[in-house]
């Protein structure tokens, strides 16, 4: 259904016109003519603009720029008998959505409404996506220039004002908290607590005395009654850091929390309403967790209404100069310490890292070289990684399919992505081998001439064969 203006002199067509587009809901208003039709477009909203093109007072041009001087975002459609190639092409140039020409087929006119109204309505969504995004309270604290972190700032912007339950996933430091703050200073409980608890922390039965409040002498050691976080929580946001980690006993509590708004203190037998908005983290893969009968598939379904996943930072090494250069200027005015370019090497050295603990890995990195650097720039020797002793017995580094295939993309190309997961393979094993070719063949289980192949296909850097000393054992 849209709001549609008619521009018409003749009264006949005005009306057939209304008749057909009200068959469709369409809410119609009329014009009699350019002048009429310019104040109603000035102090009405319409979707569609359906406008003869010559009129006693004006013509359709006269409207097209009215429309586009109040909100281009409006959709005009020329509706005219003297139907020329050169008016339809200059109209469209000028920024009409449509031309017919009369004598008009009735379906024709409501098909191209509704296409119009279409137009209209996505233009318009995505500006309300734009501003809201613009006006992201620290949403340019998230930083990132690759689509997927764009495409976070974007999602944070359509769920913080709604109520929904957000599950946050992602490995360690790759910004759950951060989006989750993020999201609570742009809802509407932005001035009230945001109350974060790590589940994973604190004891079974402490958690949910820590989540519900306790009774006086609900267990040894509870002289007080107590209220929880959930209460401490009432209408702000409860962040539930390491949700996975949950006791059966509080998951069945959360629940009932989620479901009805509903809390008991241990102990008691008292029902007390909260109203809290419930935004959760995990690093694990909580639908496994699920699978393996450690959490409850009620809750998870209920936890997960909003998936939110924050990719690890190897995967997005796009993002990794802009991050240097903000977390420096970032970290130089905390630290009281000058801040510093960075080198190209240097930052071409942190790409073909792997970052196991992600940008908190990044930030510390940045902060000692920083404050130890020598060099007016920051070099590739200021960063000191430190790649497991071995991959094969790196905690973590293990590659089974189960993990491969945990978080499937939307679309996946098998022969890119095995090409993609081969060219990173070598890569980290020749950087493990330091660039000795042999060591790097050995331990991915190639011979040295087809090693020496796939390193010429993937156009990899030259090795130096002369380094003696590996990481291998
Ligand atoms: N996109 C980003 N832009 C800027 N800083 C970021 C970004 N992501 C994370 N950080 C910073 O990295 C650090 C770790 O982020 P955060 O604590 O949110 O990670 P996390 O996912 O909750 O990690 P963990 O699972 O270990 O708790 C914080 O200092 C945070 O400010
Ligand atoms: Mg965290």
């Amino acid at each position: 259904m849209a709001k549609v203006l008619i521009v018409d002199d003749e009264p006949g067509m005005r009306r057939i016109l209304d008749v057909n587009l009200r068959r469709d809901s369409h809410v119609v208003v009329e014009a009699g003519g350019a002048a009429e039709a310019a104040d109603l477009i000035k102090r009405e909203d319409f979707d569609v603009v359906l406008t003869d093109q010559k009129m006693p007072d004006g013509s359709g041009l006269d409207v097209l720029r009215a429309v586009q001087e109040d909100d281009p975002t409006t959709s005009v459609i020329f509706l005219t008998a003297v139907g020329t190639l050169e008016l339809a092409v200059e109209s469209m140039k000028l920024g009409a959505f449509d031309f017919l020409t009369k004598p008009f087929a009735p379906d024709v006119v409501r098909a191209a409404i509704r296409r119009a109204s279409e137009r209209t309505a996505l233009l318009r969504e995505n500006a309300a996506l734009k501003t809201a995004v613009q006006k992201l309270e620290g949403a340019d604290e998230i930083l990132g220039e690759s689509n997927v972190m764009r495409r976070v700032r974007e999602f944070i912007g359509r769920v913080a004002g709604t109520n929904t339950t957000v599950l946050i996933t992602g490995e360690t430091g790759t910004g759950k908290e951060l989006v989750a703050r993020a999201i609570h200073r742009n809802s509407l409980r932005a001035k009230k607590p945001f109350i974060a608890i790590n589940c994973a922390a604190v004891t079974e039965t402490l958690l949910e005395s820590e989540l519900f409040g306790h009774e006086r002498g609900a267990y040894t050691g509870a002289d007080r009654a107590r209220s929880g976080l959930v209460e401490a929580a009432h209408e702000g946001t409860l962040f539930l850091d390491e949700v996975a980690e949950m006791s059966p006993a509080a998951q069945a509590k959360l629940l009932r929390v989620l479901a009805d708004g509903e809390i008991q203190r241990v102990g008691s037998t008292v029902t007390r309403r909260v109203d809290v908005r419930v935004l959760a983290a995990t690093h694990r893969n909580l639908a496994e967790r699920v699978h393996d009968g450690l959490f409850r598939e009620d809750l998870y379904y209920r936890l997960a209404v909003v998936p939110v996943h924050l990719p690890p930072l190897r995967e997005r090494s796009e993002d990794i100069g802009v991050l240097c250069r903000a977390l420096c200027l970032q970290i130089a005015e905390e630290m009281k310490v000058p801040a510093k370019p960075i080198s190209g090497a240097a930052v071409a050295k942190l790409t073909n890292y792997s970052f196991p603990g992600n940008i908190r890995e990044l930030k510390n990195l940045l902060e000692r070289a920083l404050i130890l650097g020598q060099d007016a720039e920051l070099q590739p020797e200021d960063f000191f990684l430190q790649p497991p002793a071995s991959i094969a017995s790196a905690p973590g580094m293990e590659i089974t399919v189960e993990s491969l295939a945990a978080h499937l993309p939307k679309r996946l190309d098998l022969r890119k992505t095995m090409a993609q997961l081969e060219r990173a393979l070598i890569v980290r094993s020749l950087d493990f081998a330091k660039g000795t070719q042999a060591e790097a063949a050995r331990y991915l289980g190639l011979s040295r001439s087809d090693l020496g192949y796939k390193i010429g296909k993937y156009g990899l850097a030259p090795v130096h064969e002369e380094r003696a000393v590996s990481n291998f054992g």
